[in-house]
């Protein structure tokens, strides 16, 4: 590293010293030098001379105006580009090269295949040109792209087309404009040659929209789904959020290489394949529904992130927290709510408590940053969302939508922060958010303690909450939250009893804002059940001494879909801790049959929804079960999660063959109870697998030969692996045969090898390395096969020998210099060394060591290996 890399702090925020107004783009495009001409209209908002300091990054100079005069007064820098003795008002343009071909980072313009595209958020334009990066400046850009007509075709870029030509030498040009000013993290170019699916949309005040879809020719079967999906986005944000469209274009381009998931830049998203292609032969339903979810996430930013922005990237919940919290009701609001929220808490309490946990920890809203894009993080974009569901908790959905409003009337054109969100918010409802706030400064998991206790001669029941947060790395002091606590009381009969006090009934929600406070219930009838904490109604930990007949019966009584499935899951965890104790000292599993049974009562239970007697039958995943504990012993884990799902498949046999068998039924349809049903067989199978061995592989078998979607096939190979029975090597090999060149579909099959319980699983994954699907270049295989070994595998990775731990130093090295950004999510499981024991504390110490001292260490490693080290 040539210099240490600096930190910025939220509190540093000074307005820009110059604004710019206006854009002209001209990009000459070739692979290998790309000529960008940027025109600029530019004046001053600082009260005396500034320097102008624009932002660049592996830039070369070609030349530069102000005035149409050329000017001298300037000096390049580390990352700037530094102009001085400026007029107050002037239009500059500068002409560079960039070298898109030679861009594995991924950041700013750079090839997928043979197309070339952008990827500008966070700080990816300085990668195009130099300017000022950042997000509170808007400008009205105009796109002129210049490129060989047959390499290609398609010339896309933000808002409306409004030119277009031929030009010797085979090339072509296309013009675009975009009315909305804008920052430059939304700016997107697209060159390639693609198969277009057409479609259009009318607006609820009746303006036609057209819709376009660009997949690399031959996956226009593929695209079907994400078009339906994004039409419903669309009517969706206009019933619910009141929310219509504004351009009259809006296209979606589905890339293979892409750092993220998808971006959300003005009239032309760019998507990750992964989030857009789709037919039943290739995609499960799972991938379906991420499909419908994040073709929804970037089209609700078109309002929530692009017509209001955020002020500085210390905001970026602001757009984030809120777009996801909106894509989530977007999707229970067309599937099922309650599986949606569990899905939503397992990523909590699973993956955004860990890094609660770890030298990474940061508030909502960070106050440090190093590298920007190691703050796109479960707690920015999924605490944020619960942050932001907390107020809708608070408000009701009728003051939170006139919140929205108000927010918008404030905010709409204009660059804001996340204090101005909550503003809106209380003003428009008159609920006191102030001491509600606390949530986007401070980080960490709040554990809240219940204890209750019931006087039967007063008929009161007494809930005493207690709120404590322990200290992270980065915050040291903790105050108590403002935590809406969401509660309900059964009688015996599963009745439930309505809250009072004194006469007068009490909101289901409670408030607790003191460290310590204690809630009191007349007319309580005799010793109630309680269901605490429903609907997960704020990020905490809860801990609260359940009987295993309390769990039992909410398994089966509680009123919501969501707290049945709780229940179940504080039910495993009291004999998962039971069990790694017991494993720690050398002793068998002891799961006592009534626990087994209350998990046969669901599967029995003919009136559940399908869907969710799957999610109560599906185990903590290993990285769930580790959140049960300070000190996480991997090994243990995983002998506990074999142990209990061979424990329930022993138990459960006949009923989980009942019922794979009665839930037989033809055809493949992307329909909710469809869906729920293939769930419920499907974990019926998974346990089938760790049953009798020959009727296992001959189910297992079968069921893969004659799927004829990917959802049955796929669980059926995911059993064969997970059980490892004997027909695992001969289908992981059809399977090979059959994908291997459709890099999306061999994601799933690299993904079951990294993350097996065989014990040779790294000397798999390293042979996969060399696979003809593979490539390094490529950030969704390198996630599938090396981030789903570091990140889903722990016994693998923590192999006591530092094996794994070595084999992600390679990994890293290699792409610490390809790709930092795909590097540094890679790295989160080694820097949470502090969870596990000292020998492998030390091992993983020695690794963070050795990648500290690479000589070209990126920012982005060094901020979060720095932290490790501390
Ligand atoms: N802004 C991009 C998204 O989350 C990364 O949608
Ligand atoms: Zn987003």
């Amino acid at each position: 590293m040539t210099q240490q890399p600096q930190a910025k702090y939220r509190h540093d925020y000074r307005a820009p010293d110059y604004f710019i107004s206006d854009i002209d783009l001209t990009f000459e495009l070739d692979a290998a030098q790309t000529v960008v001409t940027a025109v600029s209209q530019i004046s001053r908002n600082a009260a005396d001379a500034a320097p102008l300091r624009l932002d660049g990054e592996d830039l070369t100079l070609v030349s530069l105006h102000i005035n149409d005069a050329p000017w001298q007064d300037y000096r390049l820098e580390e990352g700037a580009l530094v102009l001085e003795n400026l007029p107050e008002r002037f239009t500059l343009k500068i002409v560079n090269t960039i070298s898109p071909a030679t861009n594995t980072a991924l950041e700013g313009l750079y090839q997928s295949g043979e197309a070339l595209c952008t990827q500008c958020e966070a700080e990816g334009f300085r990668h195009i040109t130099w300017y000022l990066d950042r997000p509170d400046v808007l400008a009205r850009f105009t796109t002129k792209i210049i490129a060989d007509k047959t390499k290609y075709p398609f010339l896309l870029s933000n808002g409306n087309r409004v030119g277009q030509g031929e030009l010797e030498g085979g090339r072509h040009w296309t013009q675009w404009q975009d009315p909305f000013p804008k920052p430059c993290y939304l700016f997107a170019l697209v060159a390639g040659d693609f198969d277009v699916l057409r479609d259009t949309f009318t607006t609820r005040s009746g303006r036609d929209v057209a819709l376009e879809l660009f997949v690399d020719r031959g996956n226009l079967d593929r695209a079907s789904w994400a078009m339906t999906s994004l039409k419903n986005s669309m009517k969706w944000d206009e019933q619910r959020f009141g929310l219509e469209y504004d351009l009259d274009i809006y296209m979606i381009v589905a890339v293979d290489f892409f750092n993220m998931g998808a971006m959300e830049n003005k009239g032309l998203n760019v998507f990750n394949s992964k989030f857009v292609l789709a037919r039943a032969e290739t995609a499960t339903d799972k991938d379906y529904l991420n499909i419908e979810r994040v073709i929804g996430h970037e089209y609700f930013h078109n309002w929530t992130g692009n017509r209001v922005t955020c002020r500085d990237w210390f905001q970026l919940s602001l757009k984030e927290g809120l777009t996801v919290f909106r894509d989530q009701e977007f999707s229970s609001d067309l599937g099922s709510r309650a599986v949606n929220r569990i899905s939503n808490v397992r990523t909590m309490r699973g993956l955004q408590f860990a890094e609660d946990a770890s030298p990474m920890a940061h508030p909502i809203r960070p106050d440090m940053v190093i590298e920007m894009n190691n703050f796109y993080t479960l707690t920015v974009y999924e605490k944020g969302s619960e942050v932001i569901r907390m107020m809708h908790t608070l408000l009701g959905e009728e003051n939170f939508q006139k919140g929205m409003q108000l927010y918008f009337e404030r905010h709409d054109g204009s660059a804001a922060t996340c204090d101005d969100f909550v503003q809106a918010m209380e003003d428009a409802s008159n609920v006191d958010l102030s001491h509600f706030r606390r949530w986007y400064s401070q980080s960490g998991t709040p554990v809240v303690t219940a204890q209750d206790d019931y006087d039967p001669q007063a008929e009161q029941y007494t809930l005493k909450l207690t709120q404590h947060t322990p200290p992270t790395p980065d915050q040291q002091e903790k105050l108590p939250l403002h935590i809406p606590f969401d509660i309900e009381l059964y009688d015996h009969e599963g009745k439930v009893i309505a809250l009072q006090r004194e006469g007068h009934p009490v909101s289901n929600v409670l408030n607790l804002t003191q460290a310590e406070q204690t809630f009191v219930f007349d007319n309580v009838p005799c010793q109630p059940v309680p269901s605490l904490l429903r609907e997960f109604s704020a990020p905490v930990k809860l801990e609260y001494k359940w009987s295993d007949q309390q769990l039992t019966f909410l398994m089966r009584h509680a009123r919501n879909d969501f707290s049945r499935w709780d229940a179940a899951q504080s039910l495993l965890a009291t004999y998962i801790k039971l069990n790694v104790a017991r494993f720690q000292q050398q002793q068998p599993l002891s799961l006592p049959l009534h626990v087994a049974d209350a998990f046969r009562a669901i599967l029995l239970d003919d009136t559940i929804d399908p869907a969710l007697a799957a999610e109560i039958l599906t185990l903590p995943s290993q990285n769930e079960m580790a959140e049960l504990f300070q000190t996480i012993d991997p090994l243990a884990i995983a002998a506990v999660h074999q142990a209990l799902t061979r424990t329930l498949a022993t138990e459960l046999a006949d009923e989980f063959l009942a019922v794979y068998n009665a839930t037989k039924f033809e055809g493949y349809r992307v329909d909710h109870a469809d869906i729920g049903k293939r769930a419920l067989r499907n974990i019926c199978l998974h346990y089938l697998a760790f049953g009798d061995v020959q009727l296992a592989d001959k189910l297992v078998s079968q069921q893969y030969h004659s799927a004829d979607n990917m959802t049955d096939a796929l669980a059926a190979l995911a059993a064969a692996v997970g059980a490892q029975l004997p027909c695992r090597d001969t289908l992981l090999a059809e399977y090979d045969e059959k994908w291997h060149q459709d890099g999306l579909v061999m994601d799933k099959w690299f993904i079951l090898q990294a993350t097996s319980p065989a014990q040779n699983a790294l000397q798999k994954v390293r042979e996969l390395l060399n696979h003809r699907s593979f490539s390094l270049g490529n950030p969704n295989r390198v996630r599938s096969l090396i981030g789903a070994f570091a990140g889903s595998n722990p016994a693998a990775f923590h192999a006591e020998d530092g094996s794994g731990y070595q084999f992600m130093v390679e990994m890293l090295t290699e792409l610490n210099s390809r790709n930092p950004q795909v590097a540094s999510r890679l790295i989160e499981p080694l820097i949470r060394l502090k969870r596990y024991d000292a020998n492998r504390q030390a091992l993983m110490r020695a690794a963070l060591e050795t990648l500290r001292a690479l000589p070209n260490l990126s920012g982005d490693l060094y901020e979060k290996i720095s932290k490790a080290l501390a």
